[in-house]
């Protein structure tokens, strides 16, 4: 028999130090004995890391953006994420649809009666089984990102918007307590890793 997969993603505003969070939980796993696909949106085709450039470098309007947010979704999802899942993998996908309805809907003002239906259309029924959010207030991870590494389109925005997009991620976690799990991104990273193992364990124990 087929283990079952598990699609975990990781949110949070820029800064937030989830991508080496990601990396440590992965040999934790593969330690275990799990199959692990490590990928992140937008991005995780060849196709879709395309699209990642044009999204992160260009200036386009926020329809645009959304769509090809939701492009590279879809290619990634048929190219990657649905694959491992049916194979009874552990994906950790470093941001997905959660992202969109922050960034673009909270962030930027877009629309998210049109982004749940493209939500709809694109994942034909599927959602991560953990959200691990990482939150921080939006000073503070403005300090961590200026002192690692140089802006890209969404980096540059100021406060405002990261704190448009936080209260963006905590609607969506209102919206889905049950799959959501608040990592409070503030603490050291030992007690960070350890809120993210209690929720991984739980998950993977879960039928
Ligand atoms: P990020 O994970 O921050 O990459 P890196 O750590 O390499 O900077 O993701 C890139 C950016 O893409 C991030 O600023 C948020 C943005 N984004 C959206 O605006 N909408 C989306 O749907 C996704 C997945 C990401």
């Amino acid at each position: 028999m087929i283990p079952q997969g598990r699609f975990i993603t990781f949110e949070g505003i820029d800064g937030a130090g989830k991508s080496s969070h990601i990396e440590a939980l992965a040999g934790w796993l593969r330690a275990r004995g799990h199959q692990v696909t490590v990928t992140r949106e937008p991005g995780g085709t060849p196709l879709a890391e395309s699209l990642r450039e044009l999204i992160l470098q260009r200036p386009m309007d926020p329809l645009t953006e959304s769509l090809l947010v939701f492009a590279a979704r879809r290619d990634h999802l048929a190219g990657v994420i649905e694959p491992a899942l049916s194979a009874g993998g552990v994906v950790l996908c470093d941001r997905f649809t959660d992202a969109t309805f922050a960034y673009q809907g909270a962030g930027r003002g877009f629309d998210l009666g049109v982004l749940a239906q493209l939500e709809t259309w694109v994942q034909q029924g599927r959602q991560p089984d953990l959200t691990c959010c990482f939150d921080l207030p939006a000073d503070v991870a403005a300090q961590r990102r200026a002192a690692v590494r140089a802006p890209d389109r969404f980096e540059a925005e100021g406060l405002a918007f990261f704190e448009r997009v936080r209260a963006g991620y905590e609607q969506r976690a209102r919206a889905c307590p049950q799959r959501f799990t608040r990592i409070d991104a503030a603490l050291p990273p030992d007690q960070v890793r350890a809120q993210v193992l209690a929720a991984v364990e739980r998950i993977l124990a879960a039928t």
